[in-house]
């Protein structure tokens, strides 16, 4: 049967600058049904003809020119449509559900708004009878800004609709290279046997990004890069590395086995938090071939910016998991805004073997690693040893890599990771979702350390913008004997 979506805060930035281009990518694609419908709703009054006009100057700024089709454009306007009012109130619901779904079509609600009125939009879905048992409805973050915040918000879901039913993003899930973790682990034998403690020293999971807050201040000021990036992002990365093999691929199987890693992570104590943690803010610098003012120091004339503002822009954090496998293997979690440059990768480091049978005092042995570098490019590297070429005295070794790049399959791609989740929710594929279960449980964990930071009272630390961050970072990892894989940020683009 054909499904319709209904986005509710179909004129906000949110929907115009990624949910209708993604949506776009997927009539590009041709998953799109030609019987689709696409609702915006909003409270603003516009044409139809006008809505779509506006949709398409954002779609044009915001994908690549060679992305772009006329054909497939005027396919996909076909399948848009505006629903105007106010989705709080059921009268309005009431009338764009008689004018666009008194019919069997599935119907999927995406809430493009804030979660405060994430209730009274669903009692108004629930009173003009558009919940039915196939509806589903999509939310995203922020769910909360703590566990017990995040319980309300999904009370007032779950007043409304059953857990099947609620499609929670992350679009970190969306993407092709953090799905390809799930395809590196369980789709090639030869890495399970050493994907434990005995042959793991240390993970490192790193998303760093250059660009500052932005026009967001408001927003960050109240948020950090803790809740927004540590307790969803990089968490659900942390648990694709370190999840069980699930039984099969389907959401329920996925989910629990993600679910056992946000619970086995050692809740950190008030006393190890200055150990175990770093806060940073960004100070004046200089990045991508610019000054950039410091964060208490951006301005804006929509908000008053506190001089004094104590939120992290940069965390570190030296995570533990507490399970047979991961027993005494760190996993360093870093994200920051305005480093140096856009960057993610995953780095597994292995353990060195005690007994060396080549001469220390020529060879540069070092234990292997394997890279999974997220973006801007995707990649996989595997650092081994190799012998230095020529006639030198006994078999000098020396430190290379394997570099397999996603590079061409990654230029083909024409989706992003908004699309991909579209197209899952679009088909009832829960999969690639988070369950209420895991957000609580990275609450939880969140909370701990936040409620560390204000026991211990412990400040930001500050770091330039344009570098890697505060040099607490670097003594986080140094002090367990490891290091960041900095110096190596330049290894993809030579090895191109
Ligand atoms: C969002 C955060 O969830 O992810 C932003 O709110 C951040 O602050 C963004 O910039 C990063 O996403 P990506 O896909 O660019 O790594």
């Amino acid at each position: 049967m054909n499904t319709d979506l209904l986005i509710v805060g179909g004129d906000g930035d949110l929907a115009l600058r990624k949910l209708y281009p993604s949506l776009y990518f997927l009539e590009l694609n041709n998953c799109m049904p030609d019987n689709t419908r696409i609702i915006g709703m909003a409270r603003t009054g516009q044409t139809r003809d006008e809505f779509r006009a506006k949709i398409h100057t954002w779609l044009k700024k915001s994908i690549k020119d060679e992305l772009y089709s006329e054909e497939k454009w005027l396919r996909f306007a076909d399948k848009i449509w505006f629903g105007q009012g106010d989705a709080t109130n059921p009268e309005a619901l009431g009338a764009v559900k008689k004018d666009f779904f008194e019919n069997d079509h599935h119907l999927v609600i995406y809430l493009a708004i804030p979660p405060m009125i994430f209730g009274k939009v669903c009692s108004s879905i629930d009173v003009c009878g558009l919940n039915r048992p196939t509806t589903r409805l999509v939310v995203e973050k922020p769910l909360g800004d703590s566990r017990e915040s995040f319980i309300a918000i999904n009370d007032e879901l779950a007043r409304t609709f059953s857990e099947d039913q609620i499609f929670r993003i992350d679009h970190y899930l969306g993407k092709e290279s953090v799905q390809n973790l799930m395809a590196l682990r369980f789709a090639n034998d030869m890495f399970e046997p050493l994907w434990n403690s005995r042959y793991i020293d240390h993970i490192q999971i790193t998303v760093t990004e250059s660009v500052g807050v932005g026009n967001r201040w408001a927003f960050y000021d109240q948020t950090g890069a803790t809740r927004d990036m540590v307790q969803n992002h990089l968490l659900q990365v942390l648990c694709l590395v370190a999840m069980e093999p699930p039984a099969c691929l389907n959401a329920e199987s996925v989910r629990a086995e993600k679910l056992k890693v946000l619970n086995a992570l050692r809740l950190i104590p008030h006393e190890e938090v200055g150990e175990l943690t770093v806060r940073g803010q960004y100070g004046r610098g200089f990045v991508d071939g610019a000054d950039v003012p410091g964060y208490r120091e951006e301005e804006s004339d929509k908000y008053e910016i506190d001089p004094n503002s104590q939120t992290e822009t940069f965390v570190a954090i030296k995570a533990e998991i507490e399970n047979w496998r991961w027993s005494g293997v760190p996993v360093y979690l870093r994200t920051g805004k305005r480093l140096s440059k856009r960057h993610s990768e995953i780095v597994i480091q292995f353990k060195q073997s005690k007994h060396q049978i080549f001469e220390e005092n020529h060879s540069k042995h070092k234990a292997n690693q394997l890279i999974i570098q997220l973006q801007p490019d995707a990649g996989i590297a595997l650092r081994l040893m190799h012998k230095v070429p020529g006639l030198d005295a006994g078999i000098p070794v020396e430190d290379g890599v394997l570099n397999f790049s996603f590079d061409e399959r990654e230029k083909k791609v024409t989706h992003d990771a908004y699309s991909r989740l579209f197209f899952d929710v679009l088909r009832n594929d829960p999969t690639l979702f988070v369950s209420a279960a895991e957000v609580e449980a990275a609450w939880k964990w969140v909370d701990q350390i936040f409620a560390g930071w204000k026991a211990t009272d412990m400040q930001v630390e500050e770091y330039q913008s344009g570098s890697l961050g505060p040099d607490g970072a670097d003594e986080l990892v140094s002090r367990d004997g490891a290091k960041w894989l900095n110096e190596d940020f330049e290894l993809w683009c030579a090895l191109d």
